[in-house]
């Protein structure tokens, strides 16, 4: 495969750079599924690397119009592509896609790189570009993930469906705090994954990551969210949308507050079944006399 071809002629600090790590095929597959969902014409991605969401896009969708956008910043990597045949549609671009001027697009599928934006050079050029393009301030943003975030939604079309790769911890940062304010007041956010082997799944990966579903649909609904379990769940899944454990109000997710948390609890709480309630609705507890060698509670 590319990927370890790259990897092994490739050093690790040389890919820390660019923020260089590879989606798993199977994920990438339920994010495609996610993203060619409405038969899209367009589809980008902003940070292509060795193209695994272009060869599953194009696999899962067999219409002829669609039309695959890739940017790549690192021209070297690119160089691993060996296409064997002209791909007509496909257009690559070699070059910063926080700069491009682009858009909209009916599908937009990613993993972005995660990096401190701190280490993103070019960022004092880039930052007041990108706050008049999306007509927002950016302020405190430290991971270059969560400025590919907001750029993408912002070249989302109506109707268009996004799938991106995250790292987990956005959830708790503070500048994630207006970015899940947007996704929530606009309806944007329809399915959250998250994985609890994750080291089985994403042995590349340096942070714990999840995957966000988007659409532009304004609908109001509940957040699907779905916990994987291990890679051979993945490919029983054929329609990730109907693949979840609990749906979630919107209201029950405060964009204030730490999604984390709030996640994982979903997974140790026990589901109450129809009829039952929790004692908790009726009054607190407190815990009276500890004796030690209680007979009477035996
Ligand atoms: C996490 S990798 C993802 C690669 C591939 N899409 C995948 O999922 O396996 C991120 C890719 O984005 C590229 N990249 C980093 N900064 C970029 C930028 N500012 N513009 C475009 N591409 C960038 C890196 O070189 C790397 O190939």
């Amino acid at each position: 495969m590319r990927e370890s071809k790259y990897m092994l002629e490739t050093p690790i600090s040389y890919r820390k750079d660019y923020g260089q790590f590879f989606t798993p095929s199977s994920i990438a597959h339920l994010m495609a599924q996610w993203v060619i969902q409405d038969d899209p014409e367009t589809v980008l991605d902003p940070a292509f690397g060795l193209g695994v969401f272009y060869d599953k896009t194009i696999k899962t969708n067999s219409s002829q119009h669609l039309q695959f956008t890739g940017y790549e910043i690192d021209e070297n990597i690119l160089a691993y592509l060996n296409y064997d045949e002209n791909k007509a549609n496909l257009t690559i671009i070699n070059s910063d896609y926080l700069e491009a001027d682009i858009g909209p697009f009916d599908g937009i599928i990613c993993n972005p790189p995660y990096m401190r934006f701190q280490k993103f050079l070019k960022r004092h050029d880039v930052l007041p570009k990108l706050e008049r393009q999306i007509g927002k301030k950016l302020v405190g943003y430290s991971n270059i993930a969560s400025v590919f975030l907001v750029k993408a939604l912002n070249e989302l079309n109506v109707n268009g469906s996004l799938a991106f790769i995250m790292p987990f911890a956005f959830f708790n940062t503070g500048y994630g705090k207006g970015i899940k304010k947007s996704l929530l007041e606009n309806h944007l956010l329809k399915q959250i994954i998250i994985f609890s082997n994750e080291k089985d799944i994403f042995p590349d990966a340096t942070t714990t990551v999840c995957v966000l579903l988007c659409k532009k649909d304004g609908k109001e609904g509940c957040i699907k969210i779905t916990q994987i379990k291990a890679d051979d769940e993945i490919n029983k899944v054929s329609n990730i949308s109907d693949f979840y454990q609990r749906k979630i109000n919107s209201s029950d997710l405060p964009y204030n507050k730490k999604w984390t948390p709030i996640i994982l609890s979903i997974f140790t709480e026990q589901e109450i079944p129809d009829g039952f309630c929790k004692l908790s609705l009726y009054g607190a507890f407190t815990r009276g006399i500890a004796t030690g060698a209680n007979d009477f509670f035996r």
